[in-house]
């Protein structure tokens, strides 16, 4: 339903989302991984139409069979209000913390689709029901203040989804929340995609809960596609050094909420300071001489696509 072909956003020092292609079909569930300043956000925000003016963004944006690349502001603001919907991480952030969540939800319906306030009230209630908030009805007239960050989580859902999106994109959706409540919300996602047949866009630094959530996975650093494939590939089977690193960096449940998070060696640079070539020198564990200076293609393997001299060099028997 979206296709992006040679999508790319620079800003003032330089690149900060290198030429991508990216495709999600109708009603799928594709994640985004990466540590933060990866270039989820930038790309997740150029399929909206919503990457800040201070930057420029080249490339083909196709959604639904329709070139957006030179649309207006104005088409893409009807677009987004009828096929593609976004949440944050910090739903408290996103809500008018004056207004009745109820009132919230049930405005973009008056204003896009012709409801009366009546109808457009009993739309958020169910709305409210489907994306399992509490006491719904009661809920309908509190303020954002007066509701946990998961149920606020869930008011967010049931605005995105008032629109009845073909796309959802839930941009680090459960990193604000405990684990048990992110737990719920992206198992909500999960189940809304599929009875909706709605595509799911799940991004975040967290793989586990990315996993969970999606059937395929692309995996980001320093404004580059590391690897993709399926989830069950990029979980038991990945070819890529960071994405070994993402996954030996996952804590051990049991010690989930209890101490730091384990992380990869080093930090991620800014974008002016990172390599020219594979992104992820200066911090791989398997580093070659020519890596920091020659840019790996994305080859397809036998179950996905992964840049990285070593894997190439490796599979065809040096060294
Ligand atoms: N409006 C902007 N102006 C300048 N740099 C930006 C802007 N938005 C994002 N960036 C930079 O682009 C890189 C990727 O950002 P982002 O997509 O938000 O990363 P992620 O979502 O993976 O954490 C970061 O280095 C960030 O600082
Ligand atoms: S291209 Fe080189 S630096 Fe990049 S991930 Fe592969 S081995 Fe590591
Ligand atoms: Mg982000």
């Amino acid at each position: 339903m979206i296709d992006l072909t040679d999508i790319h956003v620079d800003g003032p020092t330089g690149p900060l989302l290198r030429k991508t292609n990216f495709s999600i079909a109708a009603g799928e569930r594709v994640g985004i991984v990466g540590e933060s300043g990866s270039g989820k956000t930038l790309l997740a925000l150029s399929m909206m139409g919503m990457v800040s003016d201070q930057l420029t963004v080249g490339g083909v944006i196709n959604v639904e069979g329709r070139d957006m690349t030179s649309a207006s502001e104005v088409d893409w603001r009807l677009l987004r209000a009828r096929r593609l919907s976004m949440i944050f991480q910090e739903p408290m952030s996103a809500l008018n913390p004056l207004r009745r969540v109820g009132d919230t939800v049930a405005a973009p319906l008056m204003r896009h689709q012709g409801y009366t306030r009546e109808q457009a009230r009993a739309r958020a209630l169910s709305l409210f029901e489907e994306t399992g908030i509490t006491e719904p009805e009661r809920r309908l007239s509190q303020y954002p203040h007066q509701l946990s960050g998961g149920q606020r989580q869930r008011v967010l859902i049931a605005l995105a989804l008032a629109c009845d999106p073909a796309l959802l994109i839930a941009d680090e959706p459960t990193s604000a929340l405990d684990a048990e409540v992110a737990l719920r919300i992206t198992d909500l996602l999960v189940r809304l995609s599929r009875e909706r047949d709605m595509a799911l866009l799940f991004i975040s630094h967290d793989l586990a809960a990315v996993s969970r959530t999606t059937e395929r996975i692309i995996v980001m650093y320093g404004g580059d596609i590391m690897e993709t494939g399926s989830t069950r590939t990029i979980m038991h089977a990945s070819r890529h050094p960071y994405t070994k690193g993402l996954l030996a960096a996952r804590p051990a449940l049991s010690t989930l909420g209890k101490r730091r998070l384990p992380t990869i060696p080093g930090s991620v640079p800014p974008p002016q300071d990172l390599p020219r070539g594979c992104r992820f020198a200066g911090r791989c564990p398997v580093e070659m001489a020519h890596c920091a200076t020659e840019r790996p293609a994305l080859i397809l393997t036998s179950t996905g696509a992964a840049a990285c001299h070593r894997h190439i060099a490796d599979d065809s028997g040096g060294q």
